[in-house]
């Protein structure tokens, strides 16, 4: 069933009451593991110093660090700053296997002014688990985060 995303954006507004980007972000992808169905995994990737994705407050299994610009769809959707919405992570050549659970993955990048400040990563068991629906909706949260967030 589609978690109804608008419900979901209210609620994560009122839970991050604080502008500190790192309770935000521990906050937002704990949110996200107990209220969207079929995950196993859910985290930030920080860009900490040039080209280089850290890994940042997660849920889940410990995680692939660090992650370069040109590696994995982590790496993809920072160079392009472009949502990457994978139905099939074993079809996709650059895609990093962190969790061997992981068979959808969508990436949102998340930008500070002209920045990219890291990526949201969201893994699932199931495959094609992401449609566009999905996409808008947690782009969506992700907004909620930024909104929210004094992004350093
Ligand atoms: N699969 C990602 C790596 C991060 S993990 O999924 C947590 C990628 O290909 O960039």
């Amino acid at each position: 069933m589609m978690p109804d995303y608008a419900l979901l954006a209210r609620q994560l507004a009122a839970l991050l009451d604080t502008r500190d980007w790192l309770t935000n972000s521990a906050q937002t992808c704990a949110f996200l593991m107990q209220e969207i169905p079929h995950l196993n995994w859910v985290g930030f990737y920080l860009q900490r110093e040039p080209e280089v994705l850290a890994l940042g407050p997660f849920q889940g299994k410990p995680a692939c660090h660090p992650i370069p610009f040109d590696r994995g769809v982590c790496g993809a959707a920072a160079r392009t700053r472009e949502t990457q919405r994978v139905d099939d992570v074993h079809a996709v050549a650059e895609h990093i296997a962190c969790d061997a659970a992981s068979n959808a993955e969508l990436v949102v990048p998340i930008v500070a002014g002209d920045r990219l400040w890291g990526v949201l990563d969201l893994d699932s068991p199931l495959k094609g688990r992401f449609g566009d629906a999905d996409r808008a909706g947690i782009e969506a949260l992700a907004a909620v985060f930024v909104a929210h967030s004094e992004l350093t």
